[in-house]
């Protein structure tokens, strides 16, 4: 029906040239549009005011007007804006016509056809956006005769094929984002021509190859997205000549090597994601020079050698995941100076001695996670002295010493996993008063003492394990009806008395283990209404 009228638009726009003979330039473009606009879906009538006025014929600019369509003086469409409509079908290869054009952006679509070819013709273009949709098919080819061009976006697609080479003729580009398709091949070596880049997204796609040596050259890159590919090889040390970068994302692929030195050269570098790849040696000490840096993340790949105490340098740094390598060593006291740290993730390595003494007392540390090293010493007293500790996972080590009582004021404390360490005392009154903490895991230590009656109040505890300790004595008389207790485990220790009576409210309970205590008397018959209970370990 819709095509039906438009054809019908379309017949009265010519037939009113063949009458009137006014067969003007501007007249092309509004039979072009409406031609464009009949190989469109348009479900929601975005478009529905373009069409053949009635009384067109005074004015031939009449579509200068119309939703998402600007003219430049001469009445020429010079910008098309047709992002966010739903808009689906195929965008016509007539666009071609459109010769003034210089702004496209028909992001946000549901469009799943392929561009056409003759789009590439478009050499008057300086904008393109056409990402957030589903195109197929190739990016086409032209673009490079675009002299003025100085952005294309065609990210978020299912582009396939190769990156167009010739894009590297249109050197006044400053932005090329070809993030999340399918493109395959190698970096165009085209692309070294483009030294006003700042922008380069070719992550999430299926690329392969080295990153070519010439990236050196482009000196005005502040951003390099390269992530999600199967890019091989080393970095380039070139890198270190950009000397405007900021970003730095390489993360999963299958990078090896060294990681360049040449880094630390980086002064205006802030962001840098190396992870998931296979990095071999060492951090180099010089990364310590990219005194700017603020994120940065070298996890699972296989780092060695120790952490580099230059690292505490870095005074910006928020974020410092080495989780998941081989590193040995200790770690840098001074990281413990550091400002602005939010998230440390040292997991997984072969790290020995003691945390900083100071970490967290100077910033505000958000995630603290160096589970499974060998680490040793007493937890610091000062991680959560800005209020802002949520993760505190230490499990897997050899830590001592009493649990700090400064945790239990903790208030943005949500997980606490210490389990599988040497910690020794009692359980600090107060854990359960932190209003946000879900999971409480203190098993396989030297605890002593009984559970503080405050753990049974809690009305946020999903989680508890206090196995393996040596705790003793009674068990608060309402622990199990912690409203969201999903998992409450306490074998191996010395409890002793009564299984608590107090199951008439247990709506989350599925699994609970008493095994190996001193536990007396019966199996309380409430416990049937602990309806979710699937696994009970009772005292035996
Ligand atoms: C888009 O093009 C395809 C193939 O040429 C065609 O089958 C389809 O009908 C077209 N859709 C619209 C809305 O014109
Ligand atoms: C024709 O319409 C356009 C857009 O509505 C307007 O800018 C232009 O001034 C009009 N020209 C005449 C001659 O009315
Ligand atoms: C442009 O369109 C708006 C409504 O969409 C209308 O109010 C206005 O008069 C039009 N201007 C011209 C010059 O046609
Ligand atoms: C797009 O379509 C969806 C339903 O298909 C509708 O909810 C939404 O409002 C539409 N958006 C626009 C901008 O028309
Ligand atoms: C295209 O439109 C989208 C959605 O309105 C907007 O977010 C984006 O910035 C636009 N692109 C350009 C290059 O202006
Ligand atoms: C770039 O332009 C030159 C000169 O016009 C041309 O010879 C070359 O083929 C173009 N490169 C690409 C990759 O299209
Ligand atoms: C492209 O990458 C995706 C996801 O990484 C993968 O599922 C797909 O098999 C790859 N396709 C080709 C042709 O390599
Ligand atoms: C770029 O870096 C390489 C290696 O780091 C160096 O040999 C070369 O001289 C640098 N080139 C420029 C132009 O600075
Ligand atoms: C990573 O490197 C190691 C040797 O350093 C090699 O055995 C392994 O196959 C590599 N893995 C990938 C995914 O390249
Ligand atoms: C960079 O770091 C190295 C090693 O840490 C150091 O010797 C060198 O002086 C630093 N260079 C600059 C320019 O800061
Ligand atoms: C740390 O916590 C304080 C107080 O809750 C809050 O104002 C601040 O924004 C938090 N800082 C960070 C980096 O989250
Ligand atoms: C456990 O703590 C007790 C004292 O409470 C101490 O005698 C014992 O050595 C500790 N065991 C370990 C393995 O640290």
């Amino acid at each position: 029906m819709q095509t039906l009228l438009l054809f019908f638009d379309i017949c009265i726009a010519f037939s009113l040239v063949f009458v009137e003979g006014v067969q003007s330039v501007q007249y092309e473009e509004l039979s072009t549009l409406l031609l464009i606009k009949s190989s469109l879906i348009d479900p929601s009538n975005q478009l529905e005011g373009w069409k053949m006025p009635v009384n067109a014929a005074g004015n031939q600019s009449l579509h200068c007007n119309w939703t998402g369509v600007w003219c430049n003086s001469e009445g020429f469409v010079d910008r098309l804006h047709l992002s966010n409509m739903n808009l689906s079908g195929n965008v016509s290869y007539h666009i071609q016509e459109l010769r003034s054009l210089s702004f496209l952006n028909i992001s946000c679509n549901m469009f799943d056809s392929s561009l056409p070819k003759s789009l590439g013709s478009l050499t008057s273009l300086k904008t393109i956006d056409v990402s957030q949709n589903n195109f197929i098919g190739s990016f086409p080819t032209g673009l490079g005769m675009a002299s003025g061009l100085t952005s294309v976006n065609a990210s978020s697609n299912n582009f396939s094929g190769y990156l167009p080479e010739d894009l590297g003729n249109a050197t006044s580009l400053e932005s090329l984002d070809f993030r999340g398709s399918f493109f395959v091949g190698s970096i165009p070596s085209s692309f070294k021509h483009l030294h006003k880049l700042k922008f380069l997204g070719l992550s999430g796609n299926n690329l392969t190859g080295r990153i070519p040596r010439e990236i050196g050259q482009l000196a005005s890159l502040e951003t390099i997205i390269l992530g999600y590919n199967e890019f091989e090889g080393e970095i380039p040390a070139e890198i270190g000549n950009l000397t405007n970068l900021q970003y730095l994302d390489l993360a999963v692929g299958s990078l090896s090597g060294q990681i360049p030195a040449e880094l630390g050269k980086l002064k205006q570098l802030e962001t840098v994601y190396l992870y998931k790849n296979n990095f071999t040696g060492k951090i180099p000490p010089e990364l310590g020079n990219a005194t700017s840096l603020v994120f940065l993340d070298l996890s699972d790949n296989q780092i060695s050698g120790e952490i580099p105490l230059e690292v505490a340098e870095l005074k910006n740094l928020q974020l410092l995941n080495l989780m998941r390598n081989q590193l040995k060593g200790t770690i840098p006291t001074k990281l413990g100076e550091l400002t602005k740290l939010e998230m440390l993730e040292l997991w997984k390595n072969f790290l020995t001695g003691p945390l900083p003494e100071n970490l967290g007392q100077n910033s505000p540390l958000q995630w603290l996670d160096v589970s499974s090293n060998s680490l040793s010493g007493e937890i610091p007293p000062g991680l959560c002295h800005s209020g802002n500790l949520t993760k505190l996972i230490l499990f897997n080590n050899s830590f001592s010493g009493p649990t700090p009582s400064s945790l239990s004021t903790c208030k943005s404390l949500v997980r606490v996993r210490v389990q599988n360490n040497l910690i020794s005392g009692t359980i600090p009154v107060g854990l359960g008063s932190l209003p946000i903490l879900q999971r409480l895991e203190l098993a396989n230590n030297n605890l002593t003492g009984q559970i503080p009656d405050d753990i049974a109040l809690s009305t946020s505890l999903s989680f508890i394990d206090v196995s393996g300790n040596h705790l003793e004595s009674s068990l608060p008389y309402s622990i199990l009806s912690i409203p969201d207790l999903q998992i409450f485990m306490a074998s191996n220790n010395n409890f002793e008395g009564q299984i608590p009576d107090q199951f008439q409210d247990c709506p989350s309970l599925s699994l609970l283990d008493l095994s190996s205590n001193r536990l007396s008397g019966k199996i309380p018959e409430s416990i049937a209404s602990c309806e979710k209970l699937v696994n009970l370990k009772p005292a035996k």
